[in-house]
């Protein structure tokens, strides 16, 4: 591996090319004004959205929000990382790409490789035993019984530690430094007081699971006993190449052998991958032995949309359940799925898809419980949902946990069911907000960046926000729009806003997304229009005027709900007041 890239090589690079030459490789560029158009080679279109400005060497798609530099570009269209689009940049224009290292840094980097290289010749030993030691019938025998095929042993890198001190000492560590990097590869345990054995192999008469790191590359192993001694496994210590809290066993694998990733099933031990595995069910992924944590989640969220927690029925399950949820909640962009499998009681994902084989395993996945369904009945559990005070004290306890959803449609859709089980219109609910919030989890940038000081405000704000930049991206769905009055009675600051680029838009009906934001700089809008359109942000390319809609309707719902509620509580008052001999009543909720 080679050290950093100097930043003035960088600096140079992008001096020396031209964004407009690098992009018009790709899709044909006219010349409009100063700037370039064409069709935008990130999503299909008909009429150029795309646009690429020399001045300030910048593309900007208006259709779909791409946008970026000569090296986002070519990150962006050939799927590369950053000193991988370096390196393409610098090749074009015939330029060597330098690596400055610090001397410390060299010297990781070589002590990791180090470590790398032992690990990989620890993994190939194990891997030869289950093929020529004089005891392998008995491993062999073990992953048979478990279900295993040799095919499947082979993708997971199977192998066997046989009994004996110091096989893999005298195997990989024929020299002071192989020995030294065994050591600290924790795969040798040392021990001056052990006068026999003062240096021997951790994994002795295992089971062998080799961990591999997102390149493949081997960083610790897992080893089981082949009956029921304990402990039943042994993992690999933390070392400088494995940090146990950030892997998770069988990504690379997954990866590897899924064509198409969808998503991701997230199981407890080595074997339920494999079994899984076994039966063509190759999408699982498992912690080593700690809980998920919001960063796991995280790097499996960058490459799917779904994940799919499974956990055993009992207490214990629902209760880790109940943690990946807390891990789960401050992911949930609009656009994510997250669901929980609870497997029948003593079953786990091994003796389960063993036992009902891919076709009804993959059914119970299909009808594995969403979060939301999830959340409302574990907290429906804890209190009397047929009384008034029950269901307001669920509702105390939901907010916090709501509060760490990142805004959008998913957050007001469970804003809303909240108010449909409380029986509590969730604005109020949001306004009486919670006496003890939550605290986000540390590492938990999302939540704390989504954390809004008012809560009712930010509700509708983004939900505003979202329509408006979705009108600035397709101008035209705002023609069949005839809700303005009723729009206009909803109390949240940026309707004005709305309502302002509805008409702007309505006004100017063939307007492109360029001229309608022309329009728009020349009002008092335009600052804040251009802090929207700057913030990085997904958009969908497909099913804009959808999503219009219903952002919309979900505003209006919401009005109309609140209407009816309190006219509601209106007409209960006037009814109270006209029968005085009655004892006084408070604003019980409708049932
Ligand atoms: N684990 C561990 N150390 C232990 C026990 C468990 O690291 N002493 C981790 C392993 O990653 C293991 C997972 O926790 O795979 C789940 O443990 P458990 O449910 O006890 O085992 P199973 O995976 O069901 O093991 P098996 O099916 O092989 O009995
Ligand atoms: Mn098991």
């Amino acid at each position: 591996m080679a050290g950093r890239i100097p930043q003035s090589f960088i600096d140079d690079l992008l001096g020396r090319v031209d964004i407009v030459d690098v992009i018009d490789a790709y899709t044909t560029l006219k010349k409009a004004g100063k700037n370039y158009k064409g069709l935008c080679p990130f999503h299909s279109e008909k009429t150029p959205s795309f646009s690429v400005e020399p001045d300030k060497q910048f593309y900007y798609c208006f259709g779909c929000g791409a946008g970026g530099n000569a090296l986002g570009f070519l990150m962006n269209y050939e799927n590369l990382d950053y000193v991988e689009a370096i390196e393409k940049l610098a090749a074009q224009v015939g330029m060597e790409v330098p690596r400055e290292e610090s001397s410390v840094a060299q010297q990781t980097r070589e002590k990791n490789q180090a470590l790398y290289d032992v690990l990989q010749q620890s993994a190939r030993y194990y891997q030869a035993q289950l093929r020529q030691h004089p005891d392998k019938q008995r491993a062999i025998d073990y992953l048979k019984k478990r279900g295993l095929s040799g095919e499947i042993a082979r993708d997971f890198a199977l192998g066997y530690a046989p009994p004996g001190w110091s096989n893999l000492l005298e195997a990989v560590g024929t020299d002071e430094s192989q020995k030294k990097a065994l050591l600290n590869a924790g795969m040798l345990i040392e021990n001056p007081d052990n006068k026999k054995h003062p240096l021997y192999d951790r994994f002795r008469d295992r089971i062998i699971y080799p961990i591999r790191d997102n390149r493949g590359r081997i960083i610790a192993f897992g080893g089981r006993v082949l009956g029921d001694d304990k402990p039943k496994y042994l993992n690999s210590p933390e070392t400088p190449v494995f940090h146990k809290g950030e892997e998770l066993y069988g990504l690379y694998e997954a990866r590897k052998n899924t064509r198409k990733l969808e998503r991701f099933l997230i199981v407890e031990g080595y074997m339920d991958v494999i079994a899984l595995a076994q039966h063509d069910i190759s999408y699982a992924v498992a912690t080593l032995g700690t809980a998920t944590s919001t960063n796991h989640l995280r790097r499996l969220f960058k490459l799917v949309p779904e994940v799919v927690f499974c956990f055993d029925g009992d207490n214990a399950g629902r209760e880790a359940a109940w943690r990946a949820l807390e891990q789960v909640l401050p992911l949930m962009e609009d656009g994510r799925t997250a669901r929980f499998l609870f497997l029948p009681d003593g079953e786990d994902p091994d003796t389960q898809v063993r036992k009902v084989g891919n076709a009804a395993f993959s059914k119970q996945l299909g009808s594995a419980t969403q979060l939301a369904e999830f959340f409302f009945q574990a907290l429906g559990e804890k209190v009397d949902m047929n009384s008034l005070e029950g269901r307001a004290r669920l509702g105390k306890m939901a907010l916090p946990y709501i509060d760490k959803i990142p805004r959008g449609i998913y957050h007001q859709l469970i804003l809303d069911q909240l108010g449909v089980i409380t029986g509590v219109d969730p604005a109020r609910l949001s306004a009486m907000g919670s006496t003890s919030p939550a605290p986000p989890t540390a590492m938990d940038t999302v939540s704390v960046r989504n954390r809004p000081p008012a809560r009712k405000r930010q509700i509708d704000k983004s939900l505003c926000m979202k329509a408006v930049n979705l009108i600035l991206l397709k101008p035209s769905i705002v023609a069949t729009i005839g809700e303005e009055d009723e729009l206009a009675e909803i109390e949240a600051p940026d309707i004005g806003l709305l309502l302002q680029v509805i008409a702007l838009a309505k006004q100017h009906p063939a307007s492109s997304t360029p001229e309608l934001l022309g329009r728009i700089y020349a009002t008092p809008l335009g600052s804040q229009l251009t802090q929207l359109l700057n913030r990085e942000q997904i958009t969908p390319t497909e099913g804009i005027e959808q999503e219009f809609r219903e952002i919309l309707a979900h505003l209006l719902e919401g009005h109309r709900r609140r209407q009816s509620h309190h006219s509601f509580l209106e007409e209960a008052r006037q009814k109270l007041h006209s029968r005085r001999n009655e004892a006084p009543g408070g604003e019980n909720g409708p049932e």
